[in-house]
């Protein structure tokens, strides 16, 4: 007897710019094993490089831009109409530079996951390699982690760890790192379909 296919996490992205974290979902999810897909690709930047190659890979995408909004309860809003009308089971941030209210992330409680470039709770905020290299650390990495409303905060679900090499720069660094943000990402969302699952 034909076993029963279990149902896909259906994942909404929300990205700001170059979006190779969401490129690295669109390639795990183009596997037909991979626990997940992708409903859309929403962006608060019409210019966003990420927008045009989801579009090219057939994906929805949508944009939500905080400046046709007067304040940021307007623009999140907007945000989570929009994000309603596709229902995703999780919300991934793949680098959406705007910072979410409590009462957005209540509203999709244990459902929004974020990538950080270090290994949280080490350097929250931007500017994270330059600041791991001041400070002379040996390692640095890259964290999944559920969105609480304190920033760059809540539960990992998975971190890398990336050498630092003498002669290191922030660029070098962070090239290296984010290698390892593109296998972290799906690894995540993977844990995530096993272990939380879609919403029904
Ligand atoms: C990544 O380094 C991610 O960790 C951070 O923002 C960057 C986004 O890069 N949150 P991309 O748009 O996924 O290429």
């Amino acid at each position: 007897m034909a076993r029963l296919k279990p149902k896909k996490l259906r994942l909404a992205i929300l990205i700001s710019g170059r979006g190779s974290n969401m490129r690295a979902l669109v390639d795990a999810c183009a596997d037909p094993d991979f626990p997940a897909r992708i409903e859309l690709v929403l962006s608060n930047k019409a210019d966003a490089v990420g927008l045009q190659k989801a579009a090219e890979a057939g994906i929805d995408t949508v944009i939500v831009s905080n400046r046709d909004y007067g304040d940021k309860p307007a623009f999140e809003r907007a945000l989570d109409n929009a994000l309603r009308r596709y229902d995703p089971d999780l919300i991934c941030l793949a680098g959406f530079m705007r910072i979410l209210s409590a009462d957005f992330i209540a509203k999709w409680e244990g459902r929004i996951i974020n990538i950080h470039p270090s290994l949280l709770p080490d350097y929250k905020g931007l500017d994270t390699h330059a600041r791991a290299l001041a400070d002379g650390r040996a390692v640095a990495g890259c964290t999944v982690h559920y969105v609480i409303p304190e920033m760059d905060a809540g539960p990992v679900i998975v971190q890398r760890e990336v050498p630092i090499l003498p002669g290191d720069t922030a660029d070098s660094l962070a090239e290296r790192v984010l290698e390892q943000e593109h296998a972290a990402y799906p690894e995540a969302v993977r844990i995530v379909a096993e272990t939380v699952g879609p919403k029904r």
